[in-house]
């Protein structure tokens, strides 16, 4: 079994999903938010607030590259913005199946509207903010996706058979 990669907007499910399917399937689960936290010692907000967004999608490149050469399979729960730049598409690739759980944008701000760990979610109008990530990341996440899944109207139960079954589909 190759890496299984999910993609997809802020609130789509990514790290629950992760650890559900790394229970289901017996394979280690790592989220990428969480280990740039781990190693970092501080929160991905922190990170921004204190060395600019700029400096976290490095921290992301960079452990992908590590990610690449350590030899685990596993599940691997990636950041939103993770798969905007080109390298990290050819990365994710690299690591294996990449599945893209789509979200609608109004889905994102009832799960998301009361959230502060977002940092591009704060401040005046988080809905205008959603809508335009949203539409400005819609064909990159396409791009980087083997498989898509639409959650919207899903349990996670059956966004896990979903997943199963395209994994299945391509082995
Ligand atoms: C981001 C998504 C976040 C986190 C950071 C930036 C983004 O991860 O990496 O706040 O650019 O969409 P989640 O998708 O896990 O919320």
């Amino acid at each position: 079994m190759k890496n299984v990669v999910l993609v997809g907007f802020m609130g789509c499910g990514k790290t629950t999903v992760g650890m559900r399917l790394s229970y289901r399937l017996k394979k280690a689960v790592e989220d990428t938010d969480k280990r740039i936290e781990r190693e970092q010692g501080m929160a991905v907000s922190e990170i921004f607030r204190q060395y600019g967004e700029g400096h976290f999608r490095d921290l992301e490149t960079e452990l992908l590259q590590r990610m690449c050469r350590e030899n685990v399979t596993r599940i691997i729960a990636t950041g939103g913005g993770l798969p905007i730049r080109e390298e990290n598409r050819e990365l994710l690739h690299r690591l294996g199946h990449v599945i893209y759980l789509r979200i609608r944008p109004e889905t994102v701000y009832e799960r998301l509207k009361d959230d502060h760990t977002r940092p591009l979610l704060q401040g005046e109008n988080p809905q205008a903010k959603i809508q335009r990530l949203m539409e400005e990341r819609r064909e990159i996440y396409q791009a980087a996706a083997d498989s898509v899944i639409d959650v919207d109207e899903l349990t996670t139960e059956e966004i896990l058979q979903k997943i199963e079954d395209a994994i299945k589909e391509e082995e």
